[in-house]
């Protein structure tokens, strides 16, 4: 069991993509109203006098979509520059982030994963529900930028659909030759648009794997990280690739996450919502610190019971809150 100390904090719970299998055009959410939101106060209290005090060093930006949250560079900064925090980071899908990605890394951002779903403009647009302007240059113009101010490691997410970007699976592991980049492919789970998931299923790690062997070979990484991707890298690439393979195998027992909402509930699991609390009210209605350290310190000590409940081998069920909602 790893010790748990990263947090990832969705900034904000909207986002200006409708991403097929996550929040797809047409289904209403509800959104977060602004005064339910933690402030950037609350968030930075939170975060200085409860969670690093508990032992919290890591922190993950997520949303919706983190960059629409208002003055994110200044939050960035402002979190980068406590003593205690050892790693920050973002996941974007990297529409807004070419303007804005040196200021980021100036704030003290240092590690970035982006959402590449398809390398090809159409299949992209359809996948983020797009039916104006092409977005997918523009996102591209956003992983150049990540590249050139620096940010490393940089990473790539493609959530593989059957049907839909599977054929692209070589192609998009093809980007770790040349580049320094991590492309991961992400196992679809029934968590969002659960309809697609029942109409399309998921691939699983192990057949892209297969493919990507039968066509330049893979050698397989000797260090398993704590976070969920299994990394492994084409023979003399200078990127490697991961897989997320919570369908097809369970990784919940090296976990070493929390999720923290942009409303202000602390999960101990993406998939399930036992346990959780609602640290915005507490913090609101007068809770001292020293309350709010020891209801995070409870939920620390029943995290592992909460993972792992029926959860053996891999995902079962269907979850109706979207990606967008939980912070990824
Ligand atoms: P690093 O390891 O810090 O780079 O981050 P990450 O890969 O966890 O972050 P990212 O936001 O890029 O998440 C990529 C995918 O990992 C998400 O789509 C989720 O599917 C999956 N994931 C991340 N954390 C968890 C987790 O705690 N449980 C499960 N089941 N999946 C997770
Ligand atoms: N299954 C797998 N991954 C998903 N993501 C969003 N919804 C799903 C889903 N149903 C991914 C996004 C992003 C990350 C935060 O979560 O593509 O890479
Ligand atoms: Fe797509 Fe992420 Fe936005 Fe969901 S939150 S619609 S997965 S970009």
């Amino acid at each position: 069991m790893n010790q748990v100390d990263y947090l990832r904090i969705s900034l904000i719970d909207r986002c200006n993509f409708r991403c097929q299998y996550c929040m797809p055009e047409g289904v209403e959410l509800d959104y977060i109203l602004k005064q339910q939101m933690l402030t950037d106060e609350e968030l930075l209290t939170l975060i200085e006098e409860v969670f690093i005090p508990v032992g919290f060093k890591q922190f993950r930006l997520t949303g919706g979509e983190p960059l629409l949250r208002p003055r994110v560079v200044d939050l960035v900064s402002a979190i980068a520059s406590l003593p205690q925090t050892e790693d920050l980071s973002m996941t974007t899908n990297g529409f807004l982030l070419a303007p804005m990605a040196q200021n980021l890394y100036n704030a003290g951002l240092r590690r970035i994963n982006i959402s590449l779903d398809s390398l090809d403009p159409d299949i992209f647009d359809q996948i983020i529900g797009n039916q104006g302007r092409s977005r997918w240059q523009q996102v591209w113009q956003g992983i150049q930028a990540a590249h050139q101010v620096g940010f490393n490691p940089l990473k790539l997410n493609v959530v593989v659909i059957p049907g839909v970007n599977d054929h692209e699976v070589l192609d998009l592991a093809a980007l770790t030759i040349d580049k320094q980049w991590h492309v991961r492919f992400i196992e679809f789970m029934p968590i969002g648009n659960v309809h697609l998931f029942g109409d399309r299923g998921w691939v699983s790690s192990a057949d892209l794997r297969e493919s990507i062997r039968d066509r330049w070979g893979l050698t397989e990484s000797l260090v398993r990280g704590a976070g969920p991707a299994d990394v492994f890298q084409i023979p003399g690439a200078k990127g490697t690739l991961g897989f997320i393979s919570q369908m097809s195998e369970c990784f919940c027992d090296r976990c070493n996450r929390m999720r923290l909402s942009a409303d202000g509930w602390l999960r101990p699991c993406l998939l399930n919502e036992t346990g959780q609390i609602d640290l915005k009210t507490a913090l609101r209605s007068g809770a001292s610190t020293a309350q709010l350290q020891e209801q995070v310190r409870h939920l620390l000590g029943i995290k592992p019971e909460i993972n792992f409940k029926g959860r053996d081998s891999g995902i079962s069920g269907t979850y109706t809150r979207t990606m967008s909602q939980i912070g990824g």
